[in-house]
């Protein structure tokens, strides 16, 4: 979506995976969905290295809002959990640094059961958002008719515009598409949304994280090239630093994410999250390669013995010649030691290369011309930076 917005792929923090709807503060006074917490993250988020490394948007997903509209037909959040009003929030998060995101769905329910965004109040909910200050809208599709997602897609992301207020506009309907088997116009869908999911719901475990990235390998040739300036496919959720996933995991989700040019969106406790964790979340060269300029989205290039080898081109030159990422993924190779011409990795064969190993960060390796590039796996995945040597 040509909105000035989502240039490069959003970075923030969700409260779904993590806290779902929790939305009992007696019993949970410090993890149900309420201004507090998200007066806590958005402190978290701008003291210690998360704003700074580029997750800006701080979104609350479903479940902020009363069981019922107000008196006026308007949308009002839950007043015990939200006693000071959306705005008042907007404003603190922006006093952060941040930038404010919140969840709807269009149709009668949200996904989780609380007022939805009917037909007839398309434009005056558009309104109440512009109102609040939000700056990030993920709207979801659960109750709403399938047949009419295109026009009221588009009619909410119309209305979004007309309010003049800048809003990153994330739609979640062509996942609902993809699990009916219908077929989904991704060339539309990047005119009028900024990113939306297209599989299904990540969950916080290894086989969830890994099947999300089976299908999109699967599908890449139909998906992955509507990825670019301002439209995002969002693999969903950053799952680092929950219960299920290992150091090594981590990575490797993190270093999809990167290939994938998927927002980055965490949904960990900032409060508790151990920093080795926190540590893959703030990777510098992980962030660059999905924020890189260029807004490609990796492809998986060709599978070898068992080892997938994902290739992103970066808008990085250096020496004259373009930088580029690659990802292997070991799914059964055996052995340890891996060996790949240059070519199989979409080098230059005539130049020389500086592989620099973006989780390890020490592992520079260098690759003459016409020579193999040879790695040990130390764990099922690496990602590398191809960087041109001078002559
Ligand atoms: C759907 C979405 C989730 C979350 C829930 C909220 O399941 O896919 O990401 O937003 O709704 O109810």
């Amino acid at each position: 979506l040509d909105n000035g917005l989502a240039i490069t792929p959003p970075m923030g923090w969700i409260s779904w995976l993590k806290f779902g709807c929790n939305t009992d503060c007696e019993a949970y006074p410090d993890n149900c969905i309420s201004d507090k917490l998200f007066r806590k993250m958005a402190d978290i988020m701008s003291s210690e290295g998360y704003l700074d490394a580029g997750y800006q948007y701080l979104i609350i997903d479903d479940c902020w809002m009363a069981e019922y509209r107000d008196n006026k037909d308007q949308l009002q959040p839950d007043p015990k959990r939200f006693p000071n009003g959306m705005k008042d929030l907007a404003d603190y998060i922006h006093s952060k640094g941040l930038k404010f995101g919140i969840y709807e769905a269009i149709g009668n329910y949200t996904c989780s059961g609380y007022p939805g965004i009917t037909l007839e109040n398309l434009e005056k909910d558009a309104k109440t958002f512009a109102e609040w200050d939000i700056d990030y809208i993920k709207v979801d599709g659960c109750y709403a008719n399938k047949k009419n997602y295109k026009k009221t897609y588009t009619d909410f992301g119309k209305f979004l515009n007309n309010t003049g207020k800048p809003i990153v506009y994330s739609c979640s309907y062509p996942y609902y598409l993809e699990k009916a088997e219908q077929r989904v116009d991704y060339s539309y869908i990047t005119n009028i949304c900024n990113l939306w999911r297209n599989w299904n719901d990540i969950e916080d475990s290894y086989s969830s994280m890994i099947n999300i990235i089976n299908w999109y390998s699967m599908h890449q040739e139909r998906i992955l090239s509507y990825s670019g300036f301002g439209s995002w496919n969002d693999p969903d959720m950053l799952i680092i630093g929950n219960d299920d996933l290992s150091v090594k995991q981590s990575q490797t989700q993190m270093a999809f994410w990167a290939m994938l040019s998927a927002p980055l969106i965490m949904s960990a406790d900032l409060r508790t999250i151990r920093p080795e964790f926190k540590e893959i979340l703030l990777n510098e060269d992980a962030i660059a390669i999905n924020q890189d300029m260029l807004g490609y989205s990796g492809f998986l290039m060709k599978s070898i013995l068992g080892v997938d080898i994902w290739v992103k081109p970066l808008a990085v030159i250096v020496n004259d010649f373009p930088t580029f990422a690659v990802l292997f993924y070991n799914k059964n190779f055996i052995g340890n030691v891996f060996t790949v011409s240059l070519l199989d990795v979409g080098a230059y064969i005539i130049h020389s290369y500086t592989a620099y190993d973006v989780f390890e960060k020490s592992n520079n390796q260098l690759v003459l011309p016409n020579e193999n590039f040879t790695f040990s796996f130390t764990s099922e995945m690496m990602l590398y930076k191809f960087i041109p040597n001078g002559d």
